[in-house]
């Protein structure tokens, strides 16, 4: 059972798999389970493959135990879209470096970035933001200012490039603005989370090419974003050699100098798999479940399209009939309701638990307070989700 007393933060529990962590806390509140065999895995294939920097978009699971997993993985190099991303990545690793990528930063938050923090890549695609920056720091070829191109997002599931990034004209006249100010420029560039196809890497890589080549000037740092897929049950793109032998090309014909860094932003291919979440059924009417987490908690992707896969925990034997439940999330919004069915055994009742796999990418990230649910028990978990 849950003991108020004991810590259930770092170093966490480690059991060997779901099964024991439910005999031994019986929880009634969700628990995610940290899978580092996962996390190092995916982390090792992206360090190995790609030839560059892998920056961690840490957004996508800002957790310390995320963190923690990914840094002794091998990275170092952290995506932050503010100041308290900064602040958490120095706080946890002295030998962290942060990059401050999102294109629409407060004032106070660029300077307390570069002074506070001695950040010095930070993300544009606009000329009042390059004001901003202009006025708050003072121009240096120490400072490079990443100029982010709007590439086209069809191949993703969420696209981004309605919000952000400047067309080719305005990316190329930005470029030449930051270089007569006196800073060092580079691209960047995002084809959209959970991207299936290696087609908005290279025309991202093909406009990078167009800019360089209207400029003149070599850029300090080319960053292709992220956007790279984590498998879900109806959503699964290519494996990641097959993108980066494409990214590899093009780069290649950048013909760029040993001096350009490349760098490179996955968020969700490198923590969705490293989570899963222990979810209990608190009450079944028929063929409806009503579990302890939803929508409202860390159900983001299952609410925007993406299905979970889901399995149950084994504490007693089950039917292996399995039918379709409709399930629905705790709070009293009816609106918390998973939008596909689950397909579980038919003798499943109250008290059971399933677990949710691929829950590291956004769902904790994105979950609410909402009626008072919130859980943030977290677990060690030596196997994997995929080896249940
Ligand atoms: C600037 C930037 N980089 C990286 C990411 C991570 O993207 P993904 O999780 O699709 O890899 C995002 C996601 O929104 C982003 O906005």
């Amino acid at each position: 059972m849950y003991d108020a007393n004991k810590s259930y933060d770092d170093p966490l529990l480690v059991y060997e798999s779901p099964e024991l962590v439910v005999k031994d806390l019986e929880p009634d509140y969700p628990v995610y389970c940290v899978r580092p065999a996962a996390i190092h895995r995916v982390a090792r294939k992206f360090c190995d493959h790609f030839p560059g920097d892998v920056l961690y978009a840490v957004k996508c699971n800002p957790s310390r135990h995320m963190l923690n997993e990914l840094y002794r993985a091998g990275i170092r190099h952290f995506d932050t879209a503010s100041l308290s991303e900064i602040e958490l990545i120095s706080e946890m690793f002295d030998d962290g470096s942060a990059y401050f990528m999102h294109p629409i930063k407060s004032r106070s938050a660029i300077e307390r970035a570069y002074y506070a923090h001695k950040v010095n890549y930070f993300v544009i695609d606009h000329p009042s933001e390059f004001e901003k920056i202009s006025e708050l720091i003072p121009p240096s070829s120490d400072v490079t200012l990443v100029v982010r191109v709007a590439v086209d997002n069809s191949g993703a599931t969420y696209e981004l490039s309605s919000k952000f990034g400047a067309d080719l004209d305005l990316a190329t006249t930005l470029v030449r603005e930051v270089l007569e100010k006196g800073f060092r420029y580079g691209i960047a560039f995002h084809v959209g989370s959970q991207c299936l196809s290696v087609e908005g890497y290279e025309t991202g890589l093909r406009m990078t090419a167009q800019i360089l080549q209207s400029v003149g000037q070599l850029p300090s740092c080319i960053d292709i974003g992220g956007g790279f897929p984590a498998q879900y049950i109806n959503s699964s793109g290519p494996d990641l050699e097959i993108y980066m032998d494409a990214i590899i090309r093009a780069i290649e014909s950048l013909q760029l100098p040993a001096s350009c860094r490349l760098f490179c932003e996955p968020g969700r291919a490198l923590s969705a798999g490293g989570e899963s979440l222990i979810v209990q059924i608190q009450l079944r009417k028929d063929n409806a479940l009503y579990l302890n987490d939803g929508m409202y908690g860390n159900m983001i992707e299952e609410k925007y399209g993406l299905r979970l896969p889901v399995r149950v925990i084994q504490t007693r034997k089950f039917s292996s009939r399995a039918i379709a439940f409709t399930a629905y999330g705790p709070t009293c919004d009816a609106l918390d309701i998973y939008p596909a069915t689950l397909s579980l055994p038919s003798d499943i009742e109250e008290g059971d638990w399933i677990e949710f796999g691929q829950i590291g990418a956004y769902g904790g990230a994105c979950r609410t307070n909402f009626n008072g649910f919130y859980s943030d028990v977290s677990v060690m978990v030596e196997k994997e989700f995929n080896a249940m």
